[in-house]
């Protein structure tokens, strides 16, 4: 477990932005890709993709008729907004872990009326400035921001101890995560959201459908899904001192019917050697470097996957095509 060093500051508009860094390690580019590329079949984590390009490419997607999740999930949001609020109840505190830019959970704050908002996020600078946003926009929030990698155990910071807790995680993030870590990552949130009083997890997933429509939505008509993966490329030759050329390298990707899972690759289009340092690493032509999994889900198969972790299903909305849902679980109290 990592501890925590606190500070509070004054909004302008008087309600306080306390902030509890746990000084999280980041992760270490150079070595988490020569060990990428010396693995089989070669692999680079998706969380790689959002540097400042990367974070403007995954905008773009989200606008593209093809990439439906984004706007699906906020329309569930939208349009169920009484439902969901019965469902989380009054003076929770809310925690949103990897919030970035907090921009969904605005759909629900009003409505809500947390007792207080906790968004969570790996990069420091980013968090304190969405946390002050957000304080400004709501001047009644009162707002606690945690920079933490959490998806390692850490304990909550000490406020809003007899709270009820509540977790936002939108966006079908837990797609990221093989099953198996996906079942140990809510463990561990679940862990976090017990407590005195009955906790509960609102979390957007992405559901099973058609491969012409999963497959249209990584690869959109505008490219922006081939320029957001070709980007990584990009940032690793510019951050680290190697000769990845994103030219030589073509976007694929793919529903996996069988593993239930969209692919990611970069797909060599010739043979040639990258150079990484003192690192030199042939690539056969059409040898692929896996770039992200995206797991989608049937109600009832995510429905299993969050009872293995403990957590009780409550309600579950979707839009009228079926393409995305929106889960509200509970966790028994401690
Ligand atoms: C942010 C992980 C949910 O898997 O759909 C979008 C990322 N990658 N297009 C997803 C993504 C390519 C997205 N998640």
């Amino acid at each position: 477990m990592t501890s925590s060093s606190s500070s509070c500051t004054q909004n302008k508009n008087d309600n306080p932005i306390y902030f509890y860094d746990y000084h999280p390690a980041q992760a270490d580019l150079l070595d988490e890709v020569i060990k990428g590329m010396k693995a089989s079949p070669r692999v680079l984590a998706p969380k790689f993709f959002y540097d400042e390009t990367g974070s403007k490419l995954f905008d773009a997607i989200c606008k593209t008729k093809e990439y439906y999740p984004t706007r699906t999930e906020i329309d569930i949001i939208k349009n169920n907004l009484d439902d969901i609020t019965k469902h989380i109840g009054d003076d929770c505190l809310l925690i949103e872990p990897g919030s970035g830019s907090s921009e969904k959970v605005r759909l629900m704050l009003d409505s809500i009326n947390p007792k207080a908002y906790m968004p969570m996020d790996i990069s420091k600078d980013y968090l304190r400035m969405a946390a002050e946003d957000i304080a400004s926009e709501y001047p009644w929030l009162e707002v606690h921001a945690a920079c933490v990698d959490y998806t390692q155990p850490f304990a909550l910071p000490p406020c809003h101890t007899h709270a009820r807790k509540v977790a936002f995680f939108p966006g079908s993030s837990i797609g990221n995560f093989d099953p198996e870590h996906a079942v140990d990552f809510l463990n561990h949130l679940a862990q976090m959201l017990r407590g005195e009083k009955e906790g509960g997890l609102l979390i957007g997933v992405d559901l099973k459908k058609d491969k012409q429509r999963l497959d249209a939505a990584y690869n959109d008509s505008d490219g922006y899904t081939a320029a957001f993966n070709q980007n990584l490329l990009n940032r690793i030759s510019t951050e680290l001192d190697a000769g990845f050329d994103p030219d030589n390298f073509s976007h694929r990707a793919f529903y996996n019917e069988e593993l239930g899972r969209i692919e990611m690759h970069l797909i060599s289009n010739e043979a040639h050697t990258v150079s990484i340092g003192e690192h030199h690493f042939k690539f056969e032509k059409d040898q692929s470097i896996h770039t992200e999994s995206s797991y989608k889900y049937t109600i009832e198969e995510f429905q299993a996957l969050a009872k293995k972790a403990g957590f009780v299903p409550v309600k579950v909305w979707t839009d009228p095509n079926k393409l995305f849902s929106v889960h509200y679980f509970k966790i028994q109290s401690a």
